[in-house]
């Protein structure tokens, strides 16, 4: 067991609430500018992070640490619209990407197989973060200017069910 990884995974607990309080604010913004789909793909996405978050911290448990969760930024609720929105989201989504990048080269270092499999499923995860913020960049880039296409978006994304991705 290697204290170094055990340290940066407890940082990625914090990155991972951090991630869903960023989600839930934007779901709040969502809401406020009555697009009730987008709010609750935003919801739900805020809550995958939740499991992400435990499931790092379970997996320190399990190795018998208990894990120091450190302090959460306050994220913003000021966006410029739905595109600006996800743009954040992908880019969060980016860099998230190099955190687990960064703890699986650790844990290579470390010779820490258990972590090592546990980051591969973060690893698929993160392909898939990327692919579905990314899409959606793309999309309201298509949509731009369009209210009734972004309500057919809306629509959409409100059909978004627990544990899946888009
Ligand atoms: Fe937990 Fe969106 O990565």
């Amino acid at each position: 067991m290697s204290d170094a990884v055990n340290a940066l995974i407890e940082a990625q607990i914090g990155h991972e609430f951090g991630a869903s309080q960023t989600y839930l604010s934007m779901a709040g913004w969502f809401e406020k500018e009555s697009l009730g789909g987008f709010a609750s793909w935003m919801r739900e996405q805020s809550q995958e992070e939740i499991e992400h978050a435990m499931k790092f911290f379970d997996f320190l448990v399990d190795r018998g640490v208990a894990p120091k969760l450190p302090a959460l930024p306050s994220p913003t609720n000021e966006f410029d619209g739905s595109l600006e929105v996800f743009e954040a989201a992908f880019a969060h989504e980016k860099k998230v990407t190099g955190q687990i990048n960064a703890i699986y080269e650790a844990a290579l270092e470390a010779r820490d197989y258990q972590a090592q499999v546990l980051l591969q499923w973060f690893i698929s995860e993160q392909l898939e973060e990327e692919k579905l913020t990314g899409g959606m960049v793309d999309r309201l880039r298509m949509v731009e200017g369009s209210r009734s296409a972004l309500l057919i978006l809306d629509a959409e994304l409100g059909s978004r069910k627990h544990g899946e991705d888009d």
